[in-house]
């Protein structure tokens, strides 16, 4: 009998009892490789010794101090290396302890910084459909899924949604990639004009989208496009890169790619690896600066934030993948990864896609490739594909509700980035296994 409220009370988790690179060993013995990186978090695999020896320095100086008192150099450190390394204006950081914080961070900051600047009018939050951006009231008030948000719509604020980049079911026959984009850019612009372009605070949404549409990426010049109409309108351009961000797409930043910079930028999952529970909020310098010529502080702080142990190990994490050069095997191995998956899965008459940027990619399941018709949501093809997948030690993140927050199945793959050949081709096969007994059920 289990005294902890786990995530599903009903399933019998296997109890992790260790991990070496990119596999987790159970207390009956049994190992697992991690493809997913748990929900795209494990970026550098189990147990690195060199992120070890760096959170037991962090330890034998400092534990904690509370923000309020002191900073620390650990926390200095971290925070010129990460925005050393940002996208262009995104000149300082604030810590958090997780995406969800990222994301609750980014939309009050974002508000206080209208009240700062003399526009206070600005209210409104757009959104898109079919996102996630995690699971505290604010953030599930502006993610897409009107399944999680139903039993707690009485307590979300107001947000708007408008479409979000989804190639494979929402592009036109015969539309080229650069018209769809800019038909959801007219999207956007229309949505902002409908409320109003002096009240709207925000866009927000997730570069290449993760849990919720397994790594669908923007179609080319969607972001540019996206920036245009935020600056025409004043409005703060936020990109979550909570899961696809921090060097996961094969570029640090997912959205250098698309050659846009936003005014906020939220990450988590790998920025610390796992390592340690650390998310943060990166924000352009113009945001700073209303800051500290107007109240002087952010109205917002946490407890743990900028804790030292997780700054330690977040930093440790970030001069690892520089110090062994891993965007570039992300990018080798990713590349990799994308040609077994449509070697597998091309012809496979239960896949109708397969798409993703560097070592974030996912396969979308389907009944019918000719109709695209998914499977009825109550043989939960993607539950089964897990357990399949767990039962041949293999970790990967199915997710249903692709199509429309109910029907339609998924699964994301998100390696750890010191990932070699052999692995992929294991997780590819295995994986392969795993769809073919579930599908079939
Ligand atoms: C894009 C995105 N944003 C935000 C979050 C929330 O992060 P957390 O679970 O750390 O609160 C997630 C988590 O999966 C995510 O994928």
């Amino acid at each position: 009998m289990t005294h902890v409220l786990h995530r599903s009370i009903a399933h019998h988790y296997p109890t992790a009892a260790s991990g070496a690179g990119i596999v987790i060993r159970d207390a009956a013995g049994k190992d697992y490789i991690d493809a997913s990186g748990g929900a795209a978090v494990s970026c550098l695999g189990h147990s690195h010794p060199d992120i070890i020896q760096a959170m037991r320095a962090q330890l034998d100086q400092l534990e904690y101090a509370h923000t309020s008192f002191f900073t620390t150099q650990v926390a200095e450190e971290l925070a010129d290396d990460l925005t050393a390394h940002a996208p262009p204006g995104l000149g300082h950081v604030f810590y958090v302890s997780g995406g969800s914080e990222a994301i609750e961070a980014a939309l009050k900051l974002a508000r206080q910084y209208f009240v700062e600047i003399g526009q206070p009018q600005r209210r409104h939050l757009i959104a898109r459909r079919q996102s996630y951006h995690g699971i505290t009231l604010g953030a599930l008030a502006i993610g897409g899924r009107a399944l999680p948000r139903k039993a707690f719509a009485p307590l979300l604020i107001e947000t708007h949604h408008v479409s979000p980049v989804y190639d494979y079911r929402e592009r036109r026959t015969g539309e080229t990639p650069e018209a769809y984009g800019e038909r959801l850019a007219r999207e956007l612009d229309d949505k902002v004009n409908e409320l109003g372009g002096d009240t709207v605070i925000a866009f927000i949404a997730e570069t290449v989208v993760g849990a919720t549409l397994g790594a669908a990426p923007p179609v080319p010049d969607y972001f540019k496009r996206v920036r245009e109409i935020c600056d025409r309108h004043g409005i703060l351009l936020i990109l979550d890169e909570v899961m696809c961000g921090m060097g996961r797409t094969g570029t640090l930043h997912a959205c250098e790619q698309d050659g846009v910079s936003p005014d906020l930028m939220a990450i988590a999952k790998g920025l610390g690896g796992g390592y340690a529970p650390i998310g943060a909020l990166l924000l352009q310098d113009k945001i700073f600066k209303a800051l500290a010529d107007g109240s002087g502080a952010f109205q917002h702080s946490h407890t743990y934030t900028g804790h030292p142990l997780a700054c330690a190990a977040a930093l440790a994490v970030q001069r690892v993948i520089r110090r062994d050069n891993l965007l570039a095997n992300v990018r080798e191995q990713g590349a990799r990864l994308s040609r077994r998956l449509q070697e597998r899965f091309g012809n496979h008459p239960f896949v109708g896609d397969v798409r993703g940027r560097g070592l974030f990619q996912g396969i979308e399941i389907v009944a019918d490739r000719g109709t695209k018709e998914p499977f009825d949501p109550a043989r939960k093809v993607h539950a089964r594909i897990k357990q399949e997948a767990m039962a041949r030690g293999l970790m990967v993140y199915p997710m249903g509700g692709t199509v429309d927050g109910t029907r339609g199945d998924h699964v994301l793959l998100a390696p750890p980035f010191i990932i070699d050949a052999a692995a992929v081709d294991t997780i590819v096969e295995r994986l392969g296994e795993a769809v073919d007994a579930a599908a079939s059920a």
